[in-house]
């Protein structure tokens, strides 16, 4: 049942909310347990709509997840692997991107995949050219069939040589998950390097593989036949840390993050303190909060780590709303991005999207009709209007634009934001935030 948030704006967000396992990390750890030949045990797990989906999709396939009913933790047992129906699959799969990481582990466990059309935040095309080609350089032969992709491998896979048109996250994973035990040496050149990268190299490591990451962003993987279990605590969530930063400066309040990491939130930190956030970083987690004066404009270019990640800048739009300047901000990663700012610009905002490359270097997009550079000039006073959320992180900032504004919004599709926000309406309620949830009519 979807439902509908009513939130009257205008009070400070204060107090302390806990942020777990990584949304960007904890459903390919699970993907990855099916590579092993005993169970695995994966820790910190959120209760997020994409461990939902990536739960039933294992299920399906034959494998077992138990998970702990006090601390969340998930025993995945994947000895009984086994092929699933299409339309069972297609079923599960819901609008995650997570079911294309399925094919490696899949092939080496029961020798087949299908994966059905993906769904993802509407933040782009979303294409998987990289993840299908990755795939058939390691030998896989890869069919469209109606409603998806059929994958096979009647040889296995072989390690190959690969270079990445662009330092794709997924398709990162596609060849870490593929060539753990694929047979001979895999290479991938111009690969991702963020933070859940590493996290899932840790995991892969405990389970027995051979991967080592090289100075010039190569990924060197040397094929094992067999992988055994893990027991891994999943990195925090950098993305929900930045969003509830975020929130802390827009709303003029005062959050302690607990489970922030300074380690993989240099570059976020640096933006925030030049934005003119203030922040105490301790060992459990980091106190984000307004310090009363003015914000301060920026000029940012969001790039793959460890530059500006995509994911934070879509909150962070709504705290420059309220600086005293212009600010600039140039997304490369995603092409379409800026959907979101519609309805900011409805409560008040003044933002503009150009097509230009407004940033120091010119990125894929330029000259190609993607309104993907933003100019927001403040502080504007945001008034409280009617809002359908359009994806994850533009979601959210709908959400903190309608606590910090004038008068009352009323908020509907929220559900995408359970996807990777864990329990955000209970954290919000916390917060001290003034808002009804009723049942969409
Ligand atoms: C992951 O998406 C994250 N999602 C995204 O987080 C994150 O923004 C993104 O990495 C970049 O860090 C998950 O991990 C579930 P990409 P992914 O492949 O792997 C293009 C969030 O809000 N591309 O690095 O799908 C693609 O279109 C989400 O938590 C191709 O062209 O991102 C994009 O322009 C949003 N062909 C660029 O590469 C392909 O086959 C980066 O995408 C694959 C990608």
């Amino acid at each position: 049942m979807s439902s509908v948030l009513t939130i009257r704006g205008g009070v400070p967000l204060a107090g302390r909310v806990t942020v777990r396992g990584a949304k960007n990390l904890v459903p390919k750890a699970m993907v990855a347990a099916l590579l092993g030949n005993e169970p695995s045990v994966l820790r910190n797990v959120p209760e997020i709509k994409d461990v939902e989906v990536v739960t039933s999709l294992l299920q399906l396939h034959g494998v077992t997840v138990e998970k702990d009913p006090v601390t969340g933790d998930l025993t995945l047992d994947p000895t009984k692997a086994k092929t699933a129906s299409h339309t069972a699959i297609d079923a599960h799969a819901g609008d995650s991107r997570i079911p294309i990481l399925l094919c490696g582990p899949l092939i080496h466990a029961i020798g087949e995949a299908f994966i059905p059309d993906l769904g993802g935040c509407k933040i782009g095309d979303r294409p998987i050219d990289y993840h299908l080609n990755v795939l058939r350089q390691f030998g896989a032969v890869v069919e469209k069939r109606p409603g998806g992709i059929h994958i096979s491998a009647p040889d296995g896979l072989k390690g190959a040589k690969i270079s990445l048109p662009y330092p794709s996250v997924g398709a990162t994973e596609q060849v870490l998950l593929s060539a753990t035990r694929a047979e001979g040496i895999t290479e991938l050149s111009g690969a991702a390097t963020e933070p859940e990268i590493v996290d899932l190299i840790a995991v892969l490591q405990k389970m027995g593989a051979i991967i080592s990451v090289q100075t010039d962003r190569t990924i060197r993987i040397e094929g094992v036949p067999d992988l055994g279990g893990y027991n891994h605590r999943a990195l925090s969530d950098r993305n929900e840390s930045a969003s509830w930063a975020s929130a802390a400066l827009v709303t003029r309040g005062d959050i302690f993050v607990e489970g922030a990491t300074q380690r993989d939130m240099m570059t976020f930190l640096n933006t925030y303190r030049k934005v003119g956030g203030g922040m105490d970083i301790g060992d459990d987690g980091i106190r984000f909060y307004h310090k009363g004066g003015k914000l301060n404009p920026l000029v940012l270019e969001t790039d793959v780590h460890p530059g500006f990640m995509t994911d934070w800048q879509q909150p962070l739009i709504v705290a420059l709303t309220q600086a005293e300047g212009v600010s600039i901000v140039h997304e490369t990663v995603y092409e379409n991005r800026f959907g979101f700012t519609e309805a900011l610009i409805r409560m008040g905002a003044n933002i503009q999207v150009h097509r230009e490359c407004l940033g120091s270097v010119p990125c894929r997009f330029g000259q190609r009709n993607f309104l993907h550079s933003a100019v927001i000039s403040g502080p504007t006073q945001l008034t409280g209007a009617d809002i359908d959320v359009p994806d994850l992180r533009g979601g959210f900032s709908h959400l903190i634009a309608a606590l910090a504004a004038n008068g009352t919004s009323r908020v509907t599709g929220i559900d995408i934001i359970n996807r990777g926000y864990e329990r955000f309406t209970e954290k919000l309620a916390g917060l001290g935030a003034d808002f009804d949830i009723t049942a969409a009519k």
